[in-house]
């Protein structure tokens, strides 16, 4: 049975109560967590500022590099480890969990090389004065990761930061905590000073709102869902502290009638269905040209005809959900679907072995959904996508944009002038054309508009985030 604690000031720590941790694949407990409180919350962040006033806060930008580079390559070195254990916590097939080890590993190697390359600027002013900006670090961040993606959030939100010069405190989701302690085991082997990274396991109603509401924290990341992301930001408000908030999406692909379909179709599918649906930045909603809906519909049902779902060990296209809880959520829609006369063009397949403790769903495809329709705007979260009619250029992009989100929308098309347009028109804090995801790359700024949040993670953009801007005005004569 796996026994977990806190990491506290370089210290394994434990805590009074405790918290079960779920294999989804089987539905089994194989271990628990500490359940950490607002006190353990208060020690981990007086940690942070401890380091940030002490060792870390003084190593050099090329320093921080160095030690962030050496956690990579530990990272990547233990990836197989990492992705077993993230597979066990999550349900995500072996693949797609290996590739997020890999993901974090490359969030280090980029953010290790940007360390020292983040600086300010100088200002041509009045005579007599030399102006510059400097790039400071925040102090203590906090950042609160969900279930979905941990190590690949880890990477964009606690690794940036670091990289800045801040001390992390992380609150990870007690769904799935178990590769962000493997990581803090990773990070203090590798020489992290003691308190940079402090990791406070918990439920989000205690561990997680004592993190955003306290007073020694100057910035706050969050990814999840909107309900909570209001949350966060208003108590980050009474401390007027900055807070990056990622909050998912109904984001879109739009298929005009002279793509590539070929290349299209593969992308159309896997973006709905990886990690079952339950991605931020998953297309839930298929917008297809009217000349191409029922030739295209046939074709992506056939790929759905082929998924197959099983336990993460089993390493097939899709895995468990996370939970009974959030199995249930999704079925609650599929249910609505059908209920409200909804079509169900294809379903993908449970596996004969798929343990029968499991959260599995076969994916579900729906067509001819009105765009207004609840399985059309709401972010369900799980293996379901929508199918939905159009006829011209500003009916696509009418559609698109007709949601409360705006994360990430792809354009499908051959004709160049109109993806331009389009890229301009949807709104979304990422737009692919002729692909979606572009592989995931952690150089590319990613981040919503409207609810799906505000700021930008990944890349370097995410460093400006991380540090706030002083000027300094110097008269000479
Ligand atoms: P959630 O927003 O409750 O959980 C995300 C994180 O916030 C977890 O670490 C949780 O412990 C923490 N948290 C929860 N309540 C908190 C509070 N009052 N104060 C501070 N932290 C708190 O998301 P949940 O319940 O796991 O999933 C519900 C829905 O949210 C999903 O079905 C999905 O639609 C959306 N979601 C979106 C994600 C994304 O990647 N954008 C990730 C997870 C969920
Ligand atoms: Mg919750």
């Amino acid at each position: 049975m796996i026994e977990e604690k806190l990491f506290i000031a370089g210290q394994w720590v434990a805590a009074a109560a405790r918290l079960p941790v779920e294999d989804p694949s089987t539905g089994e407990t194989i271990g628990t967590l500490a359940a950490g409180k607002a006190g353990d919350i208060d020690a981990a962040v007086g940690a942070a500022q401890d380091a940030f006033s002490g060792a870390w806060g003084a190593a050099t930008a090329a320093e921080r590099g160095r030690v962030l580079a050496k956690i990579g390559k530990a990272v990547e070195t233990q990836a197989d480890m990492l992705a077993e254990l993230e597979a066990r916590d999550v349900g995500k097939p072996l693949k797609q969990a290996r590739a997020d080890a890999l993901a974090l590993a490359r969030y280090l190697e980029f953010y290790a090389g940007a360390a020292d390359k983040l600086h300010g600027e100088t200002i041509p002013y009045l005579a007599g004065y030399t102006v510059y900006t400097l790039r400071e670090p925040h102090g203590v961040t906090g950042h609160i990761i969900p279930w979905n993606y941990p190590m690949q959030i880890i990477g964009r939100s606690v690794v940036g930061a670091l990289a800045a010069g801040n001390a992390a405190v992380v609150k990870p989701a007690e769904e799935a905590s178990l590769t962000a302690l493997a990581f803090a085991r990773i990070a203090d082997e590798a020489g992290l000073p003691a308190g940079a990274l402090n990791i406070v396991t918990g439920l989000g109603e205690e561990a997680g709102a004592a993190l955003a509401g306290h007073p020694g924290v100057h910035h706050i990341s969050f990814t999840g869902s909107t309900a909570v992301g209001a949350l966060i930001q208003a108590a980050a408000g009474r401390n007027a502290v900055p807070v990056t908030l990622e909050l998912g999406g109904k984001s879109p692909q739009i298929v005009f009638a002279d793509a590539d379909l070929d290349r299209a179709l593969p992308f159309l599918v896997n973006a709905g269905i990886q990690n079952a649906g339950q991605t931020c930045s998953a297309s839930s909603r298929l917008l297809l040209e009217r000349p191409i809906y029922d030739q295209l519909l046939d074709r992506l049902a056939a790929r759905y005809r082929a998924l197959k779902v099983g336990a993460a060990r089993d390493d097939l296209d899709v895995g468990p959900l996370i939970s009974a809880a959030q199995k249930k959520r999704v079925e609650s829609y599929i249910a609505r679907g059908r209920g409200d006369g909804l079509a169900v063009v294809a379903e993908g397949a449970i596996a004969s072995n798929a343990p029968s403790g499991g959260h599995f769903l076969p994916p579900t495809l729906f067509a001819g959904v009105a765009p207004d329709h609840v399985l059309a705007q709401d972010e369900i979260f799980g293996p379901v996508q929508v199918a939905i009619p159009f006829d011209s250029e500003e009916e696509a992009i009418r559609i698109a944009n007709g949601t409360e989100y705006g994360l990430v929308a792809g354009i499908w098309t051959r004709d160049g002038s109109r993806a331009l347009r389009l890229s301009r028109a949807v709104r979304a804090g990422q737009v692919f054309v002729n692909n979606y995801g572009a592989g995931g790359g952690v150089e590319l700024p990613f981040g919503g508009t409207g609810r799906s949040g505000h700021g930008r993670e990944k890349g370097f953009e995410a460093l400006y985030a991380f540090t706030r801007l002083k000027t300094v005005a110097a008269f000479h004569g």
